[in-house]
């Protein structure tokens, strides 16, 4: 049977990374093959394109540059291991994926969503996720966890805070536009509490009966 493939989505120090850890330990504890991987990247060629995206000035590429990086990198990623993975039985759990190009090309930079989807749909070839959990926690908030990290990977976290907000409230349009495969996880609760909310979403949206 053909595994799940569920994606993690939020704006910046989201805590999707921690969570994305937490449900992969309980899928496998539960006898799930599990494959975790993120975007952009997740396979050595997109990897390699993800570091041209999130370093350096935040002016090096515009936004239609920026687009066709990313989705020169998710086809990669696609044919390489999530495809596959899901083939063989695997659930894949994704650390960002298309949402987040909706959400910041999109809503942030302002490029055409009718762009973007037909890209979307070429790169695909239709695959959708099962579920989108997207953490949801205010910019100020999110933009101070993202800061305490120290990495170099911040050229989207050096933009304005109104890119931001217009990133949260992108989000938050395609959670209301998707509500089937979406679900909004309050990112603002303990670790503890988020863990238990998601392992609930994920048992009654893709382990209930007939599922
Ligand atoms: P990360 O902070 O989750 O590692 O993601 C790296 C950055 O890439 C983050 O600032 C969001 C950005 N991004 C986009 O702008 N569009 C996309 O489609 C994806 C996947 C990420």
């Amino acid at each position: 049977m053909r595994g799940r493939f569920i994606t993690f989505e939020g704006g910046e120090g989201a805590g999707k990374s921690t969570q994305i850890s937490f449900l992969a330990a309980a899928l496998e504890r539960l006898g799930i093959s599990v494959v975790q991987t993120r975007e952009p990247g997740g396979s050595p060629g997109a990897e390699e394109v993800r570091a041209l995206l999130v370093k350096g000035e935040a002016g090096r590429w515009d936004g239609i540059s920026e687009t066709l990086l990313l989705f020169a990198a998710r086809r990669n990623h696609l044919q390489t291991v999530i495809r596959p993975a899901l083939e063989r039985g695997a659930w894949v759990l994704c650390d960002r994926f298309n949402d987040s190009t909706l959400a910041y090309q999109g809503y942030g930079r302002g490029l055409d969503p009718d762009w973007l989807a037909g890209l979307y749909q070429a790169v695909s070839e239709g695959l959708e996720p099962d579920l989108t959990l997207y953490l949801d926690v205010p910019v100020e908030v999110g933009l101070a966890r993202a800061g305490r990290r120290g990495d170099d990977e911040n050229r989207f976290e050096g933009l304005a805070d109104a890119f931001h907000l217009k990133i949260r409230s992108g989000f938050q349009a395609i959670v209301r536009a998707n509500p089937q495969r979406c679900a909004t996880i309050d990112g603002m609760g303990s670790v503890d509490e988020i863990r238990r909310v998601i392992l609930e979403t994920v048992t009654s949206r893709l382990m209930g009966p007939g599922r």
